[in-house]
């Protein structure tokens, strides 16, 4: 299996919902052993590593490592879980699945309802109506297996397939894989470079906020995960595609990048004849948020990878536009700041 690919499978098969980002610090840590100067990990759990450079400036590099899960509400007298979200997890989309509690697994089931019924009612989904079976006899064995307040995330595997990445938690393990990347490739730099792997992004911004206070860097740059139009019936409003190049955010519904970034991120691409979209996202929003509204504010931008079927078991990505964002990444490490 080939480098990247291996990395992306390792980052992508770790079970780390917000607030619980103990193993996905630790895969990262191990993936960046011998290409930093340095790390810690913050009071919140952030993991920023650095290469120092010698012009006294400093760009910082994000990506959540956190992922959407579910939390351990309540467990009735048979022994079935009741759940909710952590982040933006839908209860569509976790219905009939598979989640992992650590190393207990559960099925999602739906109360009240045969099949057929739930067919027609199925516009009706809520938490409410899902339960957990993780194969407990009753609340006794339930509790010992995953009492209340256990983080769960959806179960699910790697795979590839030509060009075609596929995985949960691609939002944003494959951002953490650039950054990783980015390091690795990144021999002595100019400016220092900080990279942020941020806890709890998907419950608002909240690692990137501190991490940002913490570094006061010249420019914030979030690597994340964006939507695409490219499916059968895809909005026509979002242009972006798989395979077609790194996305340069212009806007999304929580932040507007910096005017001047974007500019030079552009004008690399084009000098460099790396692919890239320009994205206008008309929902979601990244980390890039979180940095420009802290301390007297960090001008602030995004590069995204394409994206299908976010917030999913299987989010799709396509090497091709890693490789891109890799490439422009470290072009703007070494000429952004000119
Ligand atoms: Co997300
Ligand atoms: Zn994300």
């Amino acid at each position: 299996m080939e480098a990247l690919e291996r990395l992306v499978k390792k980052l992508t098969e770790v079970s780390s919902p917000s607030g619980r980002e103990e193993g996905i610090r630790q895969a990262i840590l191990e993936e960046l052993e011998g290409h930093i100067d340095g790390y810690r990990v913050d009071k919140l759990g952030n993991l920023i590593v650095w290469k120092a450079g010698t012009s006294g400036k400093k760009i910082l590099l994000d990506a959540h490592m956190d992922e959407i899960g579910v939390v351990v509400t309540n467990i009735d007298d048979h022994g079935f879980l009741k759940i909710d979200r952590v982040g933006g997890m839908s209860p569509y989309t976790v219905f009939q699945k598979r989640l992992r509690f650590g190393n207990v697994l559960g099925i999602v089931g739906v109360e009240g309802e045969t099949s057929e019924e739930l067919q027609s009612n199925i516009q009706k989904m809520s938490f409410e109506k899902l339960f957990v079976d993780i194969g407990a006899r009753n609340r006794e064995e339930a509790e010992k297996l995953c009492p209340i307040g256990t983080f769960g995330t959806f179960d699910s595997y790697f795979y590839s397939s030509g060009d075609i990445m596929v995985s949960k938690s691609m939002d944003d393990r494959i951002g953490c894989a650039v950054i990783v990347e980015v390091f690795k490739r990144l021999a002595k730099p100019r400016h220092s470079i900080f990279g942020v792997f941020a806890v709890q992004e998907e419950v608002g911004l909240i690692g990137a906020h501190v991490a940002g206070y913490d570094i006061e860097p010249d420019v914030a740059l979030a690597i994340d995960v964006t939507g695409v139009g490219d499916t059968p019936k895809g909005l026509k409003r979002v242009p972006m595609a798989l395979g077609k190049g790194t996305c340069i955010k212009v806007k999304d519904a929580y932040s507007i990048s910096d005017r001047k970034m974007i500019e030079k991120l552009k004008e690399l691409a084009e000098k460099y004849n790396i692919s890239h979209q320009m994205e206008v996202l008309i929902y979601g929003g990244t980390d890039a948020a979180g940095y420009q509204t802290t301390k007297s504010g960090i001008p602030s931008a995004t590069l995204s990878i394409p994206t299908r079927y976010i917030h999913t078991p299987s989010e799709m990505v396509d090497k091709r536009d890693v490789e891109a964002t890799i490439e422009l990444t470290i072009r703007y490490c070494e000429e952004g700041l000119e």
